[in-house]
């Protein structure tokens, strides 16, 4: 598997579901509450790591939240999305549609334009400094209004020019796609691509998968993997060309396994899969990892990590050159690794 692992990271690829605020690496966050002055519960990175300790996605998220309370200033956005792009770098990522959840901090008094602006010179200063491309997806937060998430799709209209596009993420449960119709519905009015979140395993999959497909009509689907349930979905997703953005570490810590047999066997359907870290900090792998667990899970070999990698920019957001482009890229990395 060595040869496999050093092949996956180092193969050019386009990273499309992840959470900035789940970059947040302990270390990282005990220079960031030092710097702003919060006590925090935990005093060393292991007991930090000792709290990691999910079944579902409802108990990750009761650590996720929290945590991000040592986000305070543009400079604290900026440094994280910074960290993680450097990481993502070193895995071969060359470009990234990063989630964001604004309502997570400006519901704790943060101005969202502290987000905004940290989060994008972060943007800038990758495509500068280490030739990575970057995009800002905003995500509203389900378990919040629809009203909220629409006052934020408002308060994002004045840095249109910095976010390509809107997705829906946090606790499913009771939460379903249809609650915010209205607000996916101006978001498109406003020229914003749209993905949402359909989790694993979660009452009502299926459903809420084919109302994000059939009725709010978004570009991409973000998990997605219980499509399986709905041969005819599938066909349709597979037709549409529609991007899942799959997260198999994920998987392994909100469900039992990582869906494994679902991911590829999506893409030996001709599903537009791919594979993603989602939150990498409180997961324990980034992307090229997540593609080495799932190689080494479901004995995927060479070709079929470049097929993933090809989908990601099949799925990404780009111009068509720039996607061509990236795609040629992958296929001479393979033929000199061959
Ligand atoms: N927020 C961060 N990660 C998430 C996930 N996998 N699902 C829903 N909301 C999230
Ligand atoms: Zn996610």
């Amino acid at each position: 598997m060595t040869d496999l692992t050093t092949f996956a990271h180092g193969l050019p690829k386009a990273e499309l579901h992840l959470h900035l605020e789940g970059t947040l690496e302990p270390e990282l966050k005990f220079a960031l509450a030092a710097r702003n002055g919060v006590e925090l519960a935990q005093k060393t990175v292991e007991e930090v790591r000792a709290t990691y300790d999910f079944t579902d996605l409802t108990s990750f998220l009761a650590v996720y939240y929290p945590a991000m309370d040592v986000l305070r200033t543009a400079e604290d956005f900026h440094d994280l999305a910074w960290a993680y792009l450097q990481r993502a770098a070193a895995e071969g990522v060359v470009h990234t549609e990063m989630f964001f959840d604004p309502q997570a901090h400006t519901s704790r008094g943060v101005p969202f334009d502290d987000v905004v602006t940290g989060y994008h010179r972060a943007v800038v200063r990758a495509g500068r400094e280490l030739g990575v491309s970057a995009e800002l997806v905003l995500c509203f937060l389900r378990d919040m209004s629809a009203e909220h998430a629409m006052s934020t799709l408002m308060e994002a209209l004045p840095y249109k020019r910095w976010i390509i596009g809107v997705g829906l993420d946090s606790d499913e449960r009771g939460n379903p796609p249809s609650k915010f119709d209205a607000v996916f519905a101006r978001a498109r009015a406003e020229g914003f691509l749209l993905t949402a979140h359909c989790d694993i395993d979660q009452e009502g999959s299926i459903a809420n998968i084919g109302h994000v497909v059939r009725e709010i009509g978004v570009d991409r689907v973000d998990h997605g993997t219980n499509v399986v349930e709905d041969d005819a979905l599938v066909e349709l997703v597979a037709e549409r060309g529609l991007g899942l953005t799959c997260c198999p570490v994920s998987n392994s810590f909100v469900t039992e396994q990582m869906k494994a047999d679902e991911i590829v066997g999506l893409l030996s359907r001709g599903v537009r899969v791919t594979v993603n870290s989602d939150d990498p900090a409180y997961f324990g792998a980034y992307v090229g990892g997540n593609y080495v667990a799932l190689a080494e899970q479901a004995d995927l070999g060479a070709e079929d990590l470049v097929q993933l990698a090809v989908n990601s920019f099949e799925a990404a957001w780009l111009t068509p050159a720039r996607r061509a482009a990236y795609i040629a890229q992958v296929h001479e990395y393979a033929a000199a690794a061959r």
